[in-house]
């Protein structure tokens, strides 16, 4: 079987991509190794810039995140229990963010893809890439115990950090660039009132917390704690006098408590692959690149990447241009370490480090407060974090 573009990988980057070619008359197939039930349950973060939101609607599935979404024109950043308003909308001339799950994305991605007929192929095992460099690349993988061979003309790689993707490009064409935090972040989400009307990053000696939310009755909150840090260490109870203690005072009494129904922990890393593309292979989200969550930055850059990779795709196959395919690298790279940056900022100002009380630790917290007191560092945190343009 022959099809124009493979793409492995059923998140975000390879369900976005393919609808954005379907959209132009352009097939795809979706190679996924997990179950859809799986890939539908994974808890990520729920910040969508309105980049990410026109692409939703420039696909058609943007009628229940229009519905169940919130609109959000500000946050709030708390340091040792104070609490200050940022007015982003104001900041940055009408920008604003939607509050909406990537959980929810994924599956409303999922459905209508199946809807429109498209492809997912859900439980391909082995997936395989060869003849990356030649004009007929191939895809194997193993469905219900046979294998199966598939030709394209391109490969998208939108398999995540762990994917097959990036591991196939040659390592001597490759550079990598990685920072691993010392800490984590330890998340629940539970049946309860949010805190605010909007979202809390919270500084505070004793670490940063951040207060979020799904809906008007869930919310996802999260502590930050050491890497080694275990679950089982933390009661629903430790967790909620930690984060009331993060709030300081007057926010705690604000925090209300509910049936916690998922608690994990998640490592916080920055990493960069370059570059995303080799021969007819290309690299889109977190297959290329991750972010810390502070900002919430993971997957608006997928859909970055996506939109770029998709320009580039619909300009071959409708323009027989090669131009965007290989500048697609390139392009997609200026916005990721912009991206990169922020997320980096945000974390290094947010969080508490060992170095804490040294000078580095006091530089951190003298530009937390130049930024939080001038109307240029507030600026500049506002068109972060909605979005920078592409
Ligand atoms: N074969 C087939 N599928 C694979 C393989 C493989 N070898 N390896 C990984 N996958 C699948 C994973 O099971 C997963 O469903 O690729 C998918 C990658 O999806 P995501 O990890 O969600 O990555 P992406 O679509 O780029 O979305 C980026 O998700 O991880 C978050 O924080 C990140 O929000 C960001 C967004
Ligand atoms: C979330 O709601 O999960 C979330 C929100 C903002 C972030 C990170 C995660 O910066």
């Amino acid at each position: 079987m022959h099809v124009p573009v493979a793409i492995i990988g059923c998140g975000p980057s390879g369900l976005l991509l393919s609808h954005l070619l379907h959209v132009q008359g352009i097939d795809s197939v979706i190679l996924e190794r997990k179950d859809r039930a799986y890939v539908e349950g994974r808890i990520r973060a729920g910040v969508l810039e309105m980049g990410t939101v026109g692409l939703m609607e420039r696909v058609g599935v943007d009628a229940r995140m229009k519905r169940e979404g919130i609109i959000h024109g500000g946050i709030y950043i708390s340091v040792n229990g104070k609490r200050q308003h940022v007015n982003i909308e104001e900041l940055t001339g009408g920008a604003t963010v939607m509050i909406y799950g990537q959980t929810e994305v994924t599956k409303d991605l999922i459905q209508a893809r199946l809807d429109h007929g498209g492809e997912i192929v859900f439980e391909a095992e082995d997936v395989s890439l060869h003849d990356i460099e030649t004009a007929k690349p191939r895809v194997r993988y193993v469905k219900d115990g046979n294998p199966v061979e598939l030709t394209c003309d391109y490969i998208a790689a939108c398999d995540g950090f762990h994917g097959v993707g990036r591991q196939t490009m040659p390592s001597s064409k490759l550079k990598t660039y990685e920072k691993v935090y010392p800490f984590g972040w330890l998340g629940v989400l539970a049946k309860a009132k949010p805190v605010a009307d909007e979202l809390i990053y919270a500084s505070h000696d004793r670490g940063f917390a951040l207060c979020s939310m799904r809906s008007e009755s869930v919310v996802r909150h999260y502590v930050q704690v050491p890497s080694s840090e275990k679950i089982e260490d933390w009661s629903d109870d430790r967790f909620w006098n930690e984060l009331r203690l993060r709030l300081g005072e007057a926010d705690a009494e604000l925090v209300n408590e509910g049936e916690v129904f998922e608690k994990s922990i998640a490592p916080l890393r920055s990493f960069v692959a370059e570059p995303l593309s080799h021969g007819r292979l290309f690299l889109a989200g977190d297959a290329g690149h991750i972010v810390p969550p502070t900002g919430a930055k993971g997957l608006n850059l997928a859909a970055s990447d996506v939109h770029y990779l998709s320009e580039a795709l619909i300009g071959k196959f409708k323009q027989n241009r090669d131009d965007l395919l290989e500048t697609y690298s390139d392009t997609a790279l200026a916005r990721v370490w912009k991206a990169e940056r922020f997320s980096w900022w945000m974390t290094s100002m947010l969080h508490t480090f060992d170095d804490h009380h040294d000078f580095d630790g006091r530089i951190r917290k003298a530009e937390l407060e130049y930024i939080l007191s001038s109307k240029a560092g507030l600026t500049t945190l506002a068109e972060n974090y909605v979005g920078l343009p592409y």
